[in-house]
């Protein structure tokens, strides 16, 4: 029995979804455990390319349940079209449950989410603008309306005239924005939960059933550890808890079924939206990771910021989540480097640090301090096995995870689905003899 906890390592696009597809293979269930639509998880298989927002990546394989669960903040709407395109591709969905509890985006959260950045000027977020913070905060506030509540149309109705009430004060008041109203929003949302209806239902005992019987269950992470409310980059994080504990609590399983939290780390850095990254490059060897990996968002299309491997945010990741094991995803995108860095200390008002602050305003003022690591200049993406990586190129990988303290289980070389290396017991062996 395994039960593996995906979680992304860094600021997001990690590599989650194409790891997820890759074990999916040999999982019973995939459980997408939080966030919303702003995530975006590309996968490359066999049936095509693909960028998922909320459909679990585990959807390819039909013997495989999967679920999104409580921790999710759904807009069915966005769901719908994704599966609508996934049955256009010959995709079957019909293994689907969606948790009654996962709470709803309703239209107002994406007007409020805009309406917040536009407010915020020049200290903004960069939000997705999926309405993924609102709607978050209706779920706290206790005023949220979930997918539940859709499969009765008088009780979402009295619902979501309540919420609307509220909310018009707010957009009117404090935003001058329009005000809204309810209808519309009552025939598109009841028209959604008709074709939802026989997805949504509460997953517990089917996935109690599962771990009871020692299937194998993968949690799906969206965004990653630094973006998380608490222990992420604040303010300029995302809104629920993409960590090993998060996902549990999200998934609905409990801790003690958990056998593995596997970290997905990009061989570099990268990031999207606001907020301080110390390894960020602003020249032209930054360019060159952008191109080379096309590092523009997949949600929103944004180009993404581009850096050295941060040793320092990975340690930290590593200690939060308590990784058994990491994905390091991507390592052909640094092929063309002739010298490779890894930050593995920051300089901070003239003193070298080796813990990841938790102020904010502290990151922003903290040097990367650097070790140089040779390049191995020679195409990586046809390599099947450890053994067929460049030495120079096995050294680097080595390095990360022994700057983690965590061995390196799988590394990526490519989007294809068999563009990953699963590394063998020996290998792992050798990893922890050269970090001890
Ligand atoms: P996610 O949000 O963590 O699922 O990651 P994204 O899908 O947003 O971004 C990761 C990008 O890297 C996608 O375009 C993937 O297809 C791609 N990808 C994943 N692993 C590898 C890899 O090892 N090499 C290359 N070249 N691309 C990869
Ligand atoms: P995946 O699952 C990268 C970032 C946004 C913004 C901040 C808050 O594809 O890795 P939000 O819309 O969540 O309120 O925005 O979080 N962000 C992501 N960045 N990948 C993601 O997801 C992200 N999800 C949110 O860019 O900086
Ligand atoms: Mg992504």
């Amino acid at each position: 029995m395994a039960v593996v906890a995906v979680v992304g390592g860094q600021w997001g696009d990690e590599g989650k979804g194409k790891i997820i597809d890759l074990l999916a293979a040999k999982a019973q269930v995939v459980v997408r455990a939080q966030g919303g639509d702003n995530a975006g998880h590309t996968v490359v298989n066999p049936h095509g390319k693909f960028a998922l927002h909320l459909v679990p990546a585990g959807i390819f394989n039909p013997q495989t349940l999967c679920v999104i669960g409580a921790g999710v903040a759904l807009n069915p709407q966005i769901l719908l079209e994704e599966m609508d395109a996934l049955h256009a591709r010959g995709v079957d969905t019909s293994n689907l449950i969606i948790s009654e509890r996962t709470h709803l985006v309703m239209p107002y959260h994406l007007l409020l989410d805009q309406a917040e950045e536009q407010a915020r000027g020049a200290a903004k977020i960069g939000t997705t603008g999926r309405g993924i913070g609102p709607a978050y905060s209706d779920k706290v506030g206790r005023v949220g309306l979930r997918t539940g509540d859709l499969l009765e149309p008088r009780i979402f109705a009295e619902r979501l005239e309540d919420a609307v009430e509220r909310k018009n004060r707010f957009l009117v008041s404090m935003y001058g924005a329009d005000s809204i109203d309810c209808s519309p929003i009552f025939e598109q949302y009841t028209a959604i939960a008709e074709r939802l209806r026989p997805h949504i239902g509460d997953p517990g005992p089917q996935l109690e059933r599962a771990l009871v019987a020692g299937q194998t269950v993968l949690i799906e992470g969206a965004h990653g550890t630094l973006l998380d409310l608490d222990y992420g980059t604040f303010p300029y994080v995302t809104t629920s808890s993409p960590t090993v504990a998060g996902l549990l609590l999200g998934a609905g399983i409990a801790p003690r079924y958990l056998t593995t939290g596997l970290g997905v780390f990009k061989a570099y850095q990268t990031r999207v939206g606001a907020g301080p990254m110390p390894t960020e490059l602003h020249d032209e060897v930054g360019e060159a990771i952008r191109q080379a990996g096309q590092e523009f968002g997949t949600t929103t299309g944004r180009p993404r910021r581009c850096g050295w491997f941060d040793a320092v945010a990975g340690r930290y990741s590593a200690r939060i989540n308590g990784f058994d094991s990491l994905a390091v995803t991507r390592l052909d995108i640094l092929d063309a480097q002739p010298t490779l860095k890894i930050c593995t200390a920051y300089e901070l008002d003239g003193r070298r640090i080796e813990e990841f602050p938790s102020r904010t305003e502290v990151l922003a003022r903290c040097v990367p301090i650097y070790e140089e690591l040779e390049g191995w200049r020679t195409s990586t993406s046809g390599a099947n096995s450890w053994s067929g990586l460049p030495p120079a190129a096995r050294r680097y990988v080595e390095r990360i995870g022994a700057l983690l303290d965590v061995p390196v289980g799988i590394v990526g070389v490519g989007e294809g689905r068999e563009q990953s290396i699963m590394m063998e017991q020996s290998a792992i062996a050798s990893q922890r003899l050269a970090a001890s």
